[in-house]
């Protein structure tokens, strides 16, 4: 195997007692890993272990005699690097463009034609605090690879998001950036935009989705090397990579399309993003004269007029009842309009009840800035999943609980 030499960093979190999983099953499965540790992570993680698992000693120190220019020749050494556990005081240094430990520096000389990956670790706090965040943001634009975190009790004894990934995910996510055959590829599709249901020939009743949220979720899955089939709303890019790409206008449109794509399909997951009109219209009462919609020519201009719109039933509880896609992950999403944490708990468990979901994403319109969707909660159908900020943030977390749930299911 080619593409072989992982440069393993490790800074001092105490998920650093996980990292010789990770290794170990590098290490069985062909990998050459050298790993470099900050001061902090041996306080953590003893030598002995690290040089046991790879077979080589731990860098730590840069002005060590006869390795004086590792900070250099380890970053060309290697194929492929990760960070992990990622401490929030390493990654904002990485952030500053800091090189004063080997970890720094090594990311300083770093060669950009090559992956950088960091899997965060810490109490949600420090995730959440403004430095992170600013951190992550600036180190995503340089091209690095932030893993996303997964939630749960913390070493602290608090419970959220910030525990490091678990070593198999990492393990999988390492090799997806190798462009190893061995990957799990997803086939996912993703339905996205809102739909317009005509009145007549020049008027609609539409909603407010932009499709942005899809659009970022797609980007993300092809860019990952997953086969994804978008089902957009007319009118929306697609971004390019699409297995498939398919357009809907309308409500009864969107609802065949659905069919003849499960019909014709396997997904390992959907994830269905798309607003779709909770009514159509049906008739239009203009001076008494009625009209059926949707009229092709345009309707004659009144004072008043009443319209009669039709109860639509909910797309979203097709998937599980069809046969084909009853094995899914399906993933639904809830908008709630600057509602309290009761009422968008009890929109989220309606969503669960009717729906049958695996996930439901759920956004309320007070987190919306310039036309997009910010501030995502995820819930499984038992508990939360935690929080993210952005679409691209919510794409990892997803991948990261489908890539979970396609391992359950094939083990
Ligand atoms: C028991 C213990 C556990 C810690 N766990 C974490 C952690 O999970 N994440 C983190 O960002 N910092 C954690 N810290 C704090 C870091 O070790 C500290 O910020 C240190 O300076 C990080 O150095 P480094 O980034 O150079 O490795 C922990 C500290 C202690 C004492």
């Amino acid at each position: 195997m080619s593409n072989n030499k992982i440069l393993l960093k490790i800074s001092g979190s105490i998920a650093a007692y996980k990292i010789g999983v990770l290794i170990s099953k590098l290490i069985q499965n062909g990998f050459e890993v050298q790993t470099v540790a900050t001061k902090s992570a041996l306080q953590f993680i003893g030598p002995a272990t690290l040089e046991g698992l790879t077979g080589k000693p731990v860098y730590s120190d840069m002005f060590e005699s006869g390795q004086m220019m590792d900070h250099i020749n380890l970053a060309k050494w290697a194929d492929i690097t990760l960070l992990a556990p990622a401490t929030a005081n390493t990654i904002n240094r990485l952030a500053a463009g800091m090189g004063d430990s080997l970890v720094t520096a090594l990311f300083l000389a770093h060669d950009w034609t090559k992956p950088y990956l960091i899997a965060p670790a810490m109490n949600t706090k420090m995730l959440r605090h403004p430095a992170t965040k600013c951190s992550f943001k600036t180190l995503r634009r340089w091209g690095v690879h932030v893993l996303s975190t997964a939630s749960g009790s913390l070493a602290c004894g608090d419970s959220g998001d910030g525990k490091m990934l678990e070593p198999e995910i990492i393990y999988k996510k390492l090799i997806n950036q190798l462009h190893c055959p061995a990957v799990n590829s997803l086939s996912v599709l993703i339905t996205y935009g809102g739909t317009q249901e005509s009145i007549d020939g020049v008027r609609h009743l539409t909603n407010m989705s932009t499709g942005k949220t899809g659009i970022k979720l797609a980007q993300y899955f092809i860019q990952r090397g997953h086969a994804v089939t978008c089902l957009h709303a007319s009118g929306i890019a697609c971004p390019g990579g699409t297995k498939e790409t398919i357009s809907f206008a309308n409500f009864s449109g969107l609802d065949k399309k659905i069919n003849d794509i499960i019909n014709s399909n396997t997904f390992d997951a959907i994830i269905h993003a798309a607003a779709v009109s909770d009514y159509s219209p049906v008739a239009m009462d203009i001076n008494g004269q009625q009209f059926h919609l949707p009229l092709p020519e345009k309707l004659p201009s009144s004072n008043s007029a009443i319209l009669k719109l039709e109860a639509n039933p909910k797309l979203v509880d097709k998937f599980k009842s069809h046969p084909k896609a009853q094995k899914a992950v399906l993933v639904a999403f809830k908008l709630t309009y600057n509602d309290n944490k009761k009422d968008k708990n009890s929109a989220v468990h309606k969503l669960f009840d009717h729906s049958k979901a695996d996930i439901v994403v759920l956004n309320d319109f007070s987190t919306r800035k310039n036309s997009e969707q910010k501030h995502f909660q995820l819930f499984s159908q038992k508990s939360s999943l935690g929080i993210v900020d952005t679409a691209e943030e919510l794409a990892e977390k997803l991948e990261d609980i489908l890539l979970a749930q396609l391992e359950k299911k094939t083990l």
